[in-house]
């Protein structure tokens, strides 16, 4: 068995029987889509070394995700067909599809799989009894199988039927994707080389508050940025003028800060900002010392100093673990501090051997944007699950494979 996560011990692809098996494989093929295209094929892509190693076992693979939120109902728009087809393309080969995940289609089809075929079945969440992780749906998907893989990390937070209840009632192992996806943040976090910093932006504190206490416990520097770093120099009595602040987290914010000084880990935050009155693009653009804001401006981005502040402490650290855009990197000149901050990380990666890990909502979005993403030691797939790791939660879906 291999140690992967926090409190170990699960099989992985190659300590499983998987020659002529029938493998249900729960993958996360909840993609964008749009107009009926699928425009980002990442999380296709990187279920691909599961996929291969498994036809090459001879397997017959059954792929189960979700997509989207149909709660319960069958809604087209969220049927998995034209994902399957964007899948097939990548994948080389024809690749089948049933438009339900259970009974008599589903099992027919099952059974006319020849070794190292693949069919995806429809979207899991078209019954209501996926979401409440029934255990009567899980055994009817599981009279499809012999063996149970999850290779989807990044939907392992919840506590469904295919993520949870199905596991627990077959053999199973986690794919080579999961495998990545958990090293990786072990590496970043159960047993990571120190210095450790960790960069959280993103707007609000109070959606990252759970983050911030378990991190200022864990790591040696924590880099504050966007909108929730202005709550933190607001704690400081500073005026941020027109910004985006949470009142009600100002108290809160001391105590993070209290809490961080107790495990000395020494909290990062900008000294100047880049601020404008209108968040838009090409807005006119001034940069201030964060105490100095001026009336009706809000802070958009870090400014200049900021950045040569945190490339300072980064390039202390041996590991750097990142979660969130550090200024409104959606609307162009506020790109630039992730930007910067992102080509720091990918050349510490590079130059000095640092371990570099980044995932969660925007922060994909964000280092795509700035064109280093390939440079950074490993990205994960995984919104609300990186996040709920990182908060130090344990994962439904990671449990039942133990
Ligand atoms: C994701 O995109 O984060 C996962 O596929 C989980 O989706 P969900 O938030 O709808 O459960």
């Amino acid at each position: 068995m291999n140690k992967m996560n926090k409190d170990p011990l699960f099989l992985t692809l190659s300590q499983i029987p998987l020659k002529d098996k029938t493998v249900l494989l729960r993958a996360d093929l909840n993609v964008p889509v749009a107009d009926g295209k699928v425009s980002d094929t990442t999380r296709l892509q990187r279920i691909l070394p599961t996929l291969r190693e498994l036809a090459n076992s001879s397997a017959k693979t059954v792929i189960l995700s979700h997509f989207g939120r149909p709660e319960g109902r069958r809604d087209d728009k969220y049927s998995l067909r034209p994902v399957a087809k964007e899948l097939e393309k990548i994948w080389g080969a024809p690749i089948g599809f049933v438009d339900d995940c259970i009974g008599n289609t589903a099992s027919k089809a099952v059974k006319a799989l020849k070794p190292g075929e693949i069919l995806v079945l429809e979207n899991t969440r078209f019954h209501e009894a996926e979401t409440k992780n029934s255990s009567e749906f899980a055994s009817e998907i599981a009279k499809l199988g012999d063996v149970y893989i999850n290779d989807a990390f990044s939907v392992s937070h919840r506590a469904h039927a295919s993520t949870e209840a199905l596991a627990r009632l077959m053999p199973r192992a986690a794919g080579r994707l999961m495998e990545e996806e958990i090293n990786a943040l072990e590496s970043a976090l159960t047993n990571p080389a120190r210095p450790l910093a960790a960069i959280v932006g993103g707007s609000k504190i109070s959606t990252k508050l759970e983050l911030l206490e378990n991190l200022v416990a864990k790591v040696d520097y924590l880099v504050l940025g966007g909108g929730m770093a202005n709550t933190f120099l607001a704690a400081q009595g500073l005026n941020v003028a027109k910004s985006l602040i949470e009142k009600n987290m100002i108290e809160t914010a001391k105590r993070i800060e209290d809490n961080a000084k107790k495990h000395n880990c020494e909290i990062v935050l900008p000294c100047d900002a880049v601020v404008s009155t209108k968040m838009e693009h090409g807005a006119h653009t001034d940069t201030v010392s964060v105490d100095k804001v001026p009336a009706g401006h809000m802070i958009l981005d870090i400014g200049p100093d900021t950045v040569n502040k945190i490339d300072d402490v980064l390039s202390l650290c041996k590991t750097i673990v990142w979660n969130g855009p550090l200024g409104a990197f959606e609307f162009k000149p506020f790109d630039s501090g992730t930007n910067a901050i992102a080509h720091i990380v990918g050349d510490l990666t590079k130059e000095n051997n640092v371990m570099s890990i980044a995932g969660g909502g925007d922060t994909v979005g964000a280092l795509i944007n700035s064109g280093v993403i390939d440079e950074l030691s490993y990205v994960s797939v995984s919104g609300g699950a990186f996040l709920e790791w990182l908060e130090g939660k344990t994962l439904p879906g990671i449990e039942a494979l133990k």
